[in-house]
């Protein structure tokens, strides 16, 4: 078989924050894959970014003081620790604010320009007459047109759901002066994918077959007529106005590409770099960048997550394809980590932070193993779940998988000085057994079903532990007759021990240095699941592998990150409850209430009964336990706040019809005071409060 050549890519992440477990997911998912290709002989190019440009950024680095260029070096800088942390072995990693991508960033343009698919168009947009520049929708904030919740971002409502144009927010703000944002008109630049030609081209490039079907079904919708007889593909806004952190368009002074133009172009360049560094070279390919991506012999392939199929399954092979490149020959998409069930938040960090579980010294192979057992090679979303995580680890991975090793090198070592012996017929067997699966866990990973992998591993490590729990080294060991026995299964197991640790190797690589250190081995590939070590072979004193996960651990890595603050300046004394949404808000029925009359209760120093007049044509009866704080005359005649629909409480002095509501701290005795509502004037009973 030919050596596969291979350029495989992540996702760029943003250059504006930390990794996320997000982020590791898919580097771990990429890293897996690709060292299963090296295991099978493949030469495989693994290259990352950071993505540099942006609005977003440049207002960042503003924020921080800093320039964009410092900003992103900055968190460049940060990368290493995870990267190194997780085994995860990128053989590059440059920046698309780096020199070549501003050359083939402008080369692709201008390239597609002579093609004919850049045209022009002056627009109108927002613009922030403070600032002195047009605003990205996710810095202009107004009222949802539709709902009119305040507050909302230029793109779509929070609240209610809605997507519009910024343009059709109510009262408009820029986020960044609070100004009133004016509209104004400037040219933009188009690739021009309306043409016939690139909708014909993707239908071609995205229903041939490579993508995931649930990729392509999705593609399929974009790319239908809509009843107008449009495609959903229009001409795609490629240029920002000045000032913007990006790269200029050539001939189109203060012009930038927009981000999402040179983001995936930083593909090419940190390959590009990789080869300037003589990185290929160095590994014995002697070709140019420009010759390397020309040959055609070279398979490309990005892993990124579902948000981004758009840009990658549109408007990056469209870009390729059209300048009169090779495109990639697939984009596996995969879903996104949720913890515990729940989507994290990318502005609050909830979730895991990989570099905590790092510095609380989890073993990073945990988790590759633990990921890898989930993955699939479906968009599917994976959970991490705490409880899941320790079962997995611990009975699976280390249970079933490293124990072997542990119940049979103490006996190699005191009894036949590390030496293998023969095999028993039952060894034999064993070992045909695990050695026949070779070829359905090398297809497994190739389509990245490596939940699937794991299993097919987890049933041979069963039958291992079959063949231990049926040949008892610990009684054989028990008496001399059987000393040739012992040697057997104790061989046996090493031998099974080494095929399972090949086969996990692409998922724990420092495991399985370990253990061809540990076995006397040279480096596992898939080429060495057909022999067997034999007898004879000397393996070294067994080292501990791979320990247990404490629970305590998971206790400590999924615990909130201390606040700076001490809990005592929480406002009002107690930290805001868990965000809700609207639907969660409306179930509470707040009415304005007149309070008819107020009586003391008697036999309470605390309650107050209450008649309310909430616009039923009949009042309700209410006690409230603010005695301490209002005279009832002071109160009759009031207009307050009621919940309306809490459901009816019997209480020792009479039915309850509602709730009262009042202001007060947490601390009562520090702050004294409760404070009930009183609205504007204006406001009658039984009107609603929302
Ligand atoms: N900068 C763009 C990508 C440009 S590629 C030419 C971007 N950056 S990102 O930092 O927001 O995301 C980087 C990758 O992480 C994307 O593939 C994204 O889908 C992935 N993930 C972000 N959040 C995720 C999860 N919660 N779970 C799994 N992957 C997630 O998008
Ligand atoms: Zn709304």
């Amino acid at each position: 078989m030919q050596q596969r050549q291979l350029f495989v890519t992540t996702a760029l992440p943003y250059a504006n924050g930390n990794f996320h477990i997000g982020h590791i997911m898919e580097y771990i998912q990429a890293d897996i894959w690709v060292r299963f290709q090296r295991m099978q002989g493949s030469q495989v190019y693994f290259c990352c970014a950071d993505d540099a440009h942006g609005a977003p950024i440049m207002i960042a680095a503003e924020k921080a003081g800093k320039t964009p260029q410092q900003f992103v070096a900055d968190i460049a800088q940060g990368r290493h620790p995870y990267l190194n942390g997780f085994h995860i072995a990128f053989d590059n990693w440059h920046s698309t604010d780096g020199e070549e991508n501003h050359t083939l960033a402008k080369q692709i343009y201008l390239d597609l320009q002579a093609a004919g698919l850049i045209s022009t168009k002056t627009i109108e947009q927002f613009f922030d007459p403070e600032k002195k520049m047009f605003l990205p929708d996710r810095f202009i904030k107004g009222e949802c047109p539709k709902c009119g919740a305040q507050d909302q971002y230029g793109d779509s409502c929070e609240s209610c759901g809605a997507v519009y144009a910024p343009t059709e927010l109510k009262n408009p703000r820029s986020a960044l002066s609070g100004a009133e944002p004016v509209l104004k008109s400037s040219e933009h630049y188009f690739f021009s994918l309306s043409d016939p030609k690139c909708l014909s081209f993707l239908q071609e490039w995205t229903q041939s077959g490579r993508l995931q079907s649930e990729v392509a079904n999705k593609v399929r919708e974009w790319l239908t007529p809509n009843e107008d007889g449009k495609t959903g593909l229009g001409d795609w806004d490629i240029s920002r106005d000045a000032p913007y952190f990006g790269i200029e368009i050539p001939n189109a002074p203060g012009k930038y590409f927009y981000v999402w133009l040179d983001a995936p172009v930083g593909y090419l360049a940190s390959l590009k770099n990789y080869f300037a560094k003589g990185g290929p070279k160095s590994r014995g390919d002697a070709r140019t960048f420009e010759e390397f991506m020309s040959d055609p012999k070279v398979e490309q392939y990005h892993f990124i997550g579902k948000d981004i199929t758009y840009f990658h399954t549109l408007f990056w092979p469209a870009m390729l394809h059209f300048s009169g490149r090779k495109t990639p020959d697939n984009v596996f998409v995969h879903g996104f980590v949720t913890v515990s069930g729940e989507k994290m938040s990318k502005s609050r960090g909830t979730g895991i932070d990989p570099l905590k579980y790092l510095s609380i010294g989890m073993n990073p192979e945990w988790l590759r193993y633990y990921i890898a057992a989930k993955l699939n090679s479906k968009v599917e979303d994976v959970d991490f779940n705490t409880e899941d995580f320790v079962t997995r680890v611990n009975a699976d991975l280390v249970g079933k998988f490293v124990n072997i090793a542990a119940r049979s090198a103490g006996f190699l070592q005191k009894r036949f000085d590390l030496k293998l012996g023969s095999l028993s017929q039952d060894g034999q067997a064993l070992l045909h057994v695990l050695q026949n699966a070779a070829p359905t866990i090398a297809q497994g990973f190739e389509e990245r079903e490596f939940g699937k992998v794991c299993r097919e591993i987890m049933l041979l490590a069963d039958r291992v532990n079959e063949y231990v729990d049926a040949n008892k080294p610990w009684e054989l060991a028990k008496s001399v007759e059987n000393e040739g026995a012992l040697h057997q299964a104790c061989t046996a197991c090493i031998e099974s021990f080494r095929l399972l640790s090949l086969y996990l190797k692409p998922i724990l690589p420092d495991l399985a240095t370990k253990v061809e250190s540990f076995l006397n081995i040279p480096p596992l590939d898939f080429t060495s699941a057909q022999t067997l070590l034999g007898q004879g072979h000397v393996i070294g004193p067994y080292e501990h592998l791979m320990q247990r996960v404490d629970v305590k651990l998971l206790d400590q890595l999924t615990e909130p990150a201390k606040t700076e603050e001490p809990p005592k300046s929480a406002p009002g004394g107690v930290a805001i409850e868990p965000t809700i949404g609207i639907d969660d808000f409306v179930k509470v029925d707040l009415r304005i209430a007149k309070i008819v009359d107020a009586q003391a209760v008697e036999g309470s120093s605390k309650l107050l009964k209450l008649t309310l007049d909430v616009g039923e044509g009949q009042n309700r009866q209410v006690f409230s336990g603010i005695a301490a704080h209002y005279k009832p005359e002071d109160l009759v005649g009031q207009l307050t706040v009621v919940v309306a629909n809490l459901a009816p409480r019997k209480m020792k002095f009479g039915v309850s019809e509602g709730m009262v509501l009042a202001a007060s701290h947490e601390d009562e005795k520090a702050y004294p005071g409760v404070f009930i509502l009183n609205p504007w004037p204006g406001a009658t009973p039984g009107m609603r409060i929302r």
